[in-house]
């Protein structure tokens, strides 16, 4: 048996950086959305919410909320440092926040539901970035912070940030980077 055209061996991400924020094709947006919902999920609780967030959006956020919250700790800013907060999503073309929001249940520990979306995360980044595209998965200071939970929709009180997916145009395909080496992670018993 041989792993499907070899996608899975070679994958990599692209960083925010490096990619280049063109519009995504709505089409493709969809087949990645709809990919990155089909994960295991104990009990189909669908513990977790997607938001896309493309255009204009991108910018009122970075404006609204990273670079008025980034302020907030950092009085007086460099102009280096207003650069970076206030364009930070508008690296992607598009970005999908993924918010974990767990479901009281009698039997399903929150842990799983946790794992569930980090699975979301992770299947929206291979689906992407298995169409071609640069994706990346990027948590960085704003997914903690509360101003941005709510923005999203999230319950300050119980939700999380699991990661923002961003995704764009690759312009030069990705070197390799460190991999562990399977002896030191794997086991057989
Ligand atoms: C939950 C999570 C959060 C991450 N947040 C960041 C981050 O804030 N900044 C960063 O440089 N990399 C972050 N990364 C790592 C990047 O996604 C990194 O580009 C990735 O590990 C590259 O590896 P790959 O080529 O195997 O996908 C995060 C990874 C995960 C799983």
């Amino acid at each position: 048996m041989t792993i499907n055209n070899s996608f899975f061996s070679h994958r990599r991400s692209v960083t925010a950086k490096k990619m280049v924020a063109k519009p995504i094709n709505s089409s493709d947006l969809e087949k990645i959305l709809a990919a990155g919902i089909r994960v295991p999920d104990h009990g189909a609780l669908n513990p977790w919410k997607l938001i896309v967030m493309q255009g204009d959006i991108l910018r009122e956020i970075d404006e609204e909320i990273i670079l008025k919250e980034f302020k907030k700790d950092n009085p007086n800013p460099s102009q280096a440092e207003i650069e970076i907060e206030s364009s930070r999503l508008q690296r992607g073309g598009a970005v999908i926040a993924v918010i974990y929001k767990p479901i009281d249940h009698p039997k399903i520990p929150k842990w799983e539901m946790q794992l569930s979306s980090a699975a979301v995360c992770m299947n929206l980044l291979n689906c992407a970035q298995s169409m071609g595209y640069a994706a990346q998965w990027l948590t960085e200071w704003y997914a903690y912070n509360n101003k941005m939970l709510e923005r999203l929709g999230g319950d300050i009180n119980k939700d999380l940030i699991s990661g923002f997916i961003y995704i764009g145009m690759k312009i030069d395909e990705p070197t390799e980077r460190k991999r562990p080496n399977p002896s030191d992670v794997i086991t057989y018993l």
